[in-house]
């Protein structure tokens, strides 16, 4: 089905009018089908995308490792891929206001000593907020340089302890049909959720964001908390974060699930291993018309590459 993987649309088509539209009408006739006529997502709602409250006096991080020109925040904030919000690269910020951020709380569990639910509060109390300028790249092919606001994911590992079994992070991800309305349409298999090593997870360019550009995280970028693994491509970024499980072994996640050919569950960037429909040797950062050559490992090659030495990264893509 189209709608299933919407990854498997190359960018091209994704604005194509005809695919987009036959797209919206089979959406739009599916809500109405269902209990969910009256959302009004399809009725061009207030867009979410206005700049969140000032997060104050940042720390500037010796891990912006890019002198590229952060892209325009509107282009940030009013493209992306947010499916609990609709299919296409606009729905979310037209939708996300229906998002509740507050109260929060994020569970952690799994392979830890003791399992803990956190207040959102409290985890924004952890440590310093830091402005990290990393470069992302999405699958489907186009980039963006972002300022986010965030700290190591590392800090995490400060207020739980886990076992010598956990091996791998999960990172679920809220899934309430009140407040998100095409959960219900199996679009995925909610909730979404994507898994790192722990390794990985400890690197210190693996962040947990709060915000971008200065300010707190819009709604349609993952508010109140994602996770941002700048050498990955996009879909591993899980948006608006409720639980986070250590595991002992690598599970299956929401894109592995959705298409295990063409998301692999490593997901680095990888110039050399393309896509089962397209190449993945150029992206086109948001805004820009000519592409660029991608970079492996996303440009960050000199701090990740070591986490891999051994592995056959065409087989583990
Ligand atoms: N997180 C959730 N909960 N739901 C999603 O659909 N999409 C992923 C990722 N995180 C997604 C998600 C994908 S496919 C991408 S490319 C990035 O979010 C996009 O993040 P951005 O919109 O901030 O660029």
């Amino acid at each position: 089905m189209l709608i299933r993987h919407p990854h498997n649309i190359p960018p091209s088509n994704i604005t194509d009018p005809a695919v987009y539209a036959s797209r919206r009408k089979f959406i739009h006739t599916m809500l109405l089908a269902g209990s969910a006529g009256a959302l009004g997502v399809a009725h061009g709602q207030q867009a979410a995308g206005t700049p969140g409250a000032s997060l104050g006096k940042l720390q500037s991080s010796p891990f912006s490792l890019t002198d590229d020109k952060p892209t325009p925040f509107k282009s940030v904030s009013t493209y992306g891929n947010f499916y609990e919000f609709g299919p296409d690269k606009e729905s979310p910020a037209r939708n996300a206001y229906r998002l509740r951020t507050r109260p929060w709380s994020v569970t952690v569990d799994g392979e830890v000593k003791t399992a803990k639910t956190f207040a959102i509060e409290d985890i924004l109390n952890w440590a310093p907020l830091e402005e990290r300028i990393y470069r992302m790249r999405c699958v489907e092919g186009w980039s963006a340089v972002i300022p986010w606001v965030g700290f190591p994911f590392s800090e995490l590992l400060k207020h739980v302890e886990p076992t010598g079994n956990a091996k791998f992070v999960e990172f679920w991800t809220l899934a309430d049909p009140e407040q998100m309305p095409y959960v219900r349409i199996p679009l995925l298999d909610w909730p979404y959720m994507e898994a790192i090593r722990l390794d990985e997870a400890r690197h210190p360019l693996t962040i947990l964001a709060v915000g971008m550009y200065g300010e707190t995280m819009p709604k349609q970028n993952g508010a109140p908390l994602r996770l941002v693994v700048p050498w990955k491509y996009g879909f591993k970024g899980a948006k608006s974060i409720v639980r986070i499980r250590f595991v002992e072994k690598q599970p299956a996640t929401t894109w592995t699930k959705a298409g295990p050919e063409e998301y692999g569950f490593y997901s680095n960037v990888n110039p050399d291993v393309p896509h089962r429909r397209w190449s993945q040797s150029h992206e086109r950062r948001l805004g820009e018309f000519f592409k660029r050559k991608t970079l492996p490992f996303n440009g960050y090659a000199e701090q990740v590459a070591g986490l891999y030495a051994g592995m056959d990264l065409q087989k583990n893509f």
